[in-house]
């Protein structure tokens, strides 16, 4: 069992920070997993890098100047008074154009494991009343279902036994004929000339990404039958769309 100090979001949406007097210790129920904190803590977890980090700039650069192509395949799956899941929060602009792409007829529900990443976020949605943002785990399924669920760069980044509960409980809150989103890594094609690099940096950054080289995001799901698949790739082979229609 985890025991964390964090910043817990009040009702109204505010960051509570931690007291001055000594904290009561609070189970947390989605504690921070140890593939988070030894591999992306510098990112995620600390608050000056993560303020640098959360911008297109860095994120243009991480992308190797696909952000824009692949906010865009993103956001095309996304219409004006849908229910969207965005399981994670994401640097950059994709999370306050999805809310303006859903418009306030429809309802933006964020979930992020690290509180701080939950705060980042929901700053950036201050001006849009329809959007949420909690401190909650993607692996673990809400009683809740959604008309689109968004996880964009998240699979790479953990492993593949949290790859399968994530997908899962992920595939439990799509609504009758509704969909999930997966944009993230993809096996590159032979010719593309950076595989060469991509394997490098998946083999000193990103220990959990080439997994998506030799599985389809089908094989970490349980239940694949209820759902028609579709695969879309770009940059030669990079990346990948993939979206789950649930049949
Ligand atoms: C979406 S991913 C990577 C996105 C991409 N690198 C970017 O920001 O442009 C990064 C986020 O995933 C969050 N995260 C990691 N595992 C998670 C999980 N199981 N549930 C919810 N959020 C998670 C991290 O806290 C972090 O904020």
């Amino acid at each position: 069992m985890a025991w964390l100090e964090v910043e817990l979001p009040s009702a109204d949406g505010r960051v509570v920070g931690p007291s001055t007097s000594r904290p009561t210790p609070q189970r947390c129920p989605d504690a921070i997993p140890d593939y988070l904190t030894t591999n992306y803590g510098w990112a995620y977890l600390n608050r000056r890098n993560a303020r640098l980090l959360d911008n297109d700039v860095v994120v243009t650069a991480i992308l190797l100047g696909n952000h824009r192509r692949l906010r865009r395949a993103a956001l095309s799956e996304v219409a004006a008074g849908q229910s969207v899941l965005q399981p994670a929060h994401v640097y950059g602009c994709l999370i306050p154009e999805l809310a303006r792409r859903i418009g306030p007829s429809g309802r933006l529900d964020v979930i992020d494991l690290v509180p701080l990443q939950a705060a980042l976020c929901r700053r950036k949605l201050r001006g849009f009343p329809h959007a949420r943002v909690r401190v909650a785990d993607a692996a673990v399924a809400r009683d809740k279902i959604y008309d689109v669920v968004n996880c964009f760069f998240l699979l790479h980044e953990i492993p593949d036994e949290q790859k399968r509960a994530v997908v899962d409980a992920l595939l439990a809150q799509v609504a009758p004929g509704g969909r999930a989103v997966f944009v993230d890594y993809h096996a590159p094609a032979r010719w593309q000339p950076l595989r060469g690099f991509y394997r490098r940096l998946f083999d000193r950054l990103e220990p959990f990404a080439e997994s998506l080289w030799h599985h389809e995001v089908r094989e970490f799901a349980r239940n694949a039958d209820a759902f028609r698949w579709q695969k879309t790739t770009l940059f030669g082979g990079v990346y990948q769309k993939t979206v789950a229609h649930r049949v």
